[in-house]
């Protein structure tokens, strides 16, 4: 949020850093009447309007909209956090050893992700060097191997190297995996004719810098294929900025009476380490990050994070076809797709013919092909 920065003190209050002057309006809501910053975004004011018993819970509501969260997250909270479960583990609840585990992670993903060996052309790895970024269970990984590249898969966390060593193991494949990031990739220039890169960069603190090393270490006509949330879909606007961020909102309403209190634990503690969005804690991990952020955390830039991968994930953007392509500026034939649009999670009776026709439209997924 721009304009104050605040931390919290032992004395149950906020120390507060003003960091502009914006001006400040008055606005009435029925009989009361609220001061508000100029930029004050309207469900905090409706929620003061519908659910402030007296002028104690409208201090309460301004005062927690002081929360800093412009600044970027940094890659060692990136890290921290992915650190915590190789990406996708908890998909498949219960197995009997290694390689019942990993059949049923690659089942569930391309059962639910049908669209992933449509879109991504696995067959041109044939004989091609190709580097994977991000690479969670390396289930996409082992099907580049499978079908004979010569594969090397990046990752930040030592859970996703260790996870896709085994994936490997298991299937009796050859891989290279190496520790890194991607915005400072440690390959010479021009070494790989194909790079993959599945939900990952909107993940990193500067994407750019990451598609900047993408091209250095593509070979000339190299080909890029990278997926990111996509903005203009169902999940986005419906599920994210309209379901959760009302649920979100409601669960503080209810606590108000009990922010002070709560804040106290809230202010410390290791990761939870929570994944996806169906645990009944997912609420609480939200308010959690609400009273140690305030009420920026509901603003759509900043709540898009925390509503896919896990709610304490910091950092997991989404962006429109003309956002993302200016990502691409230096690449040519850039393509994209859109995919991925997963109802029948929620309501199974959904038909899948449906879901076809719709995720090519407003699905979660955006697809982008290009060429250096
Ligand atoms: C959402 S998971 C995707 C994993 C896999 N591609 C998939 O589709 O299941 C994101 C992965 O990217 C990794 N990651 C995030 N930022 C990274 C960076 N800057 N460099 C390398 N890996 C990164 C995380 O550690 C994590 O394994």
């Amino acid at each position: 949020m721009s304009g104050v920065s605040g931390r919290p003190t032992n004395s149950n209050t906020w120390q507060v850093t003003r960091t502009d002057k914006r001006p400040t309006e008055n606005r009435t809501f029925g009989s009361r009447h609220v001061c508000l910053r100029r930029g004050v975004r309207w469900d905090v004011a409706l929620g003061v309007a519908l659910a402030g018993k007296n002028w104690l819970t409208l201090i309460k509501l301004e005062r927690y909209n002081r929360g800093n969260m412009d600044s970027k997250p940094s890659l060692e909270s990136v890290r921290e956090f992915w650190e915590t479960e190789a990406c996708g583990t908890h998909f498949v609840p219960n197995c009997a050893d290694k390689k019942d585990f990993y059949a049923k992670f690659r089942e569930y993903r391309y059962r639910t992700e049908w669209h992933i060996p449509l879109l991504v052309p696995f067959a041109e790895g044939k004989a091609k060097k190709v580097l994977e970024i991000g690479i969670g269970n390396g289930a996409d990984g082992a099907l580049w191997a499978m079908n004979g590249a010569f594969y090397t898969g990046v990752d930040l966390t030592d859970a996703a190297l260790e996870a896709t060593r085994n994936h490997f193991e298991v299937l009796g494949l050859q891989g290279t995996f190496v520790k890194g990031n991607a915005e400072q990739l440690d390959f010479p220039d021009a070494s790989f004719d194909i790079v993959y890169s599945h939900g990952v960069l909107m993940c990193t603190p500067n994407m750019q810098s990451a598609l900047d090393e993408i091209h250095r270490v593509l070979k000339p006509n190299g080909r890029i294929i990278v997926m990111l949330y996509h903005k203009h879909s169902f999940n986005y606007y419906a599920r994210i900025m309209t379901i959760m961020r009302l649920r979100v909102f409601t669960y503080v309403l209810l606590r108000a009476n009990r922010w002070r209190t709560d804040r106290e634990a809230a202010t410390s503690g290791p990761l939870v380490g929570l994944r996806g969005n169906e645990s009944r804690e997912l609420w609480q991990i939200h308010y959690r990050n609400f009273l140690k952020e305030g009420w920026s955390y509901l603003k759509a830039k900043n709540f898009v994070h925390h509503c896919t991968d896990g709610p304490e994930c910091p950092l997991a953007s989404a962006y429109s076809k003309s956002e993302a392509r200016k990502f691409f500026a230096n690449f040519h034939s850039v393509e994209m797709k859109v995919a991925h649009f997963p109802i029948r999670r929620y309501c199974q009776w959904f038909p899948f013919v449906l879901e076809k026709i719709l995720a090519p439209k407003i699905g979660w997924y955006l697809f982008i092909f290009a060429s250096k």
